[in-house]
């Protein structure tokens, strides 16, 4: 599998590809303030919730750089999205290293701490796509069809990704896939996804978001493969909005559908799905066809300025309609997540 990485440090800032160019761009941004850290993570520019989680770790140790409390950090990051709970997670652990840590060494802990989760986000994304490619390798016939949403890609993580690391997997042994991508309007992160298989030379091809219950009716995906912004104790699962939609047709067509997530994407403290907060969006990225919010608004618009629009980004696929969530951990059934936190 690559090591394509969606960060990197320098010397006292780190370099983030600024996925609002993508796929037309590929540009950089070097990221030295709490600000622009946290911008970066509001416009998307940084986005997939292991990458966001990574990425506010880095923007508390940028902070510290700048004399700037503790608290004060978290808050600020902590604001920036509110669904993906890799975020909360990772402030979460930064706070718990941090707050016992003696001022003198504060930053330079920061740095370390930020580069643990960084490396330890690349690592289980790694095991996921071990772990998830026998599900590839027991289809019988080739290429195997997987259809996927949005991009859970080495993009949307530090690493690998989620949902395509047993993609990548297979195609590191030589095996056969052909992959769904569905466009997922309004920020058309699917062209992310087919931008990532372009490189990597896997066969895919991208459709609207309204034709995957077709093709799941014609017979034409083995298995769907999601990522996660957050998985609630009893296996319900937030994606990107139009995840929902996949799992009920999989349900209803006898196709299994699985969510592939680190640990870290497991909310534990979080009951079920009604509990998780959804993101809603700015109208203005709905009425872009293009999905390019800060690029060469090349966009063109698709609604009037005066047509009421509701953007929520997430939607909830319940764990009923879950055949399985790979994690680094290993597979496990929605209903046995507990397991994990022991
Ligand atoms: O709004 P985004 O682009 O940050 O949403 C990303 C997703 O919904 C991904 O599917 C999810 O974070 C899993 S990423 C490995």
């Amino acid at each position: 599998m690559s090591e394509l990485r969606t960060i990197a440090e320098d010397g006292d800032g780190v370099v983030i590809l600024d996925q609002t160019r993508l796929p037309a761009q590929t540009a950089f941004v070097r990221l030295a303030t709490l600000d622009a850290t946290a911008r970066a993570i509001r416009v998307m520019q940084v986005r997939g919730a292991p990458l966001i989680g990574a990425t506010a770790a880095y923007g508390v140790a940028l902070a510290l750089g700048e004399g700037i409390a503790l608290e004060q950090a978290i808050d600020v990051l902590a604001a920036t999205r509110p669904t993906a709970v890799n975020l909360r997670w990772a402030l979460e652990r930064m706070r718990r290293v941090l707050q016992t840590t003696p001022g003198a060494e504060r930053c330079q802990r920061a740095w370390e701490e930020a580069r643990a989760i960084a490396d330890e986000d690349a690592e289980a994304n790694a095991a996921i796509g071990r772990n998830g490619l026998p599900l590839l390798q027991i289809v019988e016939h080739r290429p195997v069809r997987v259809m996927t949403h949005c991009n859970a890609g080495w993009l949307a993580t530090v690493a690998h990704g989620t949902a395509l690391a047993p993609i990548y997997a297979a195609q590191a042994a030589d095996d056969e896939v052909y992959v769904w991508v569905s466009e997922t309007r309004p920020r058309n992160q699917g062209l992310l996804t087919a931008w990532e298989l372009r490189q990597a030379g896997i066969p895919h091809a991208l459709i609207a978001d309204n034709a995957a219950g077709l093709l799941i009716m014609q017979g034409k995906v083995d298995l769907v493969i999601v990522g996660a912004d957050r998985i609630a104790a009893n296996g319900d699962t937030a994606n990107k909005v139009g995840t929902y939609l996949k799992a009920l047709a999989a349900r209803e067509h006898g196709v299994p559908f699985y969510v592939a997530a680190p640990v870290s994407t497991v909310d534990f403290a979080c009951p079920d799905g009604a509990a998780i907060p959804i993101e809603e969006r700015d109208a203005a990225e709905f009425g872009l066809a293009s999905g390019e919010q800060s690029g060469d608004e090349a966009g063109r618009k698709v609604s009037h300025g005066d047509t009421p629009i509701a953007n929520p980004a997430f939607d909830i696929t319940p764990a009923g309609l879950i055949t399985g969530i790979i994690t680094e951990r290993g597979i496990l059934p929605p209903t046995g997540l507990a397991a994990l936190q022991r």
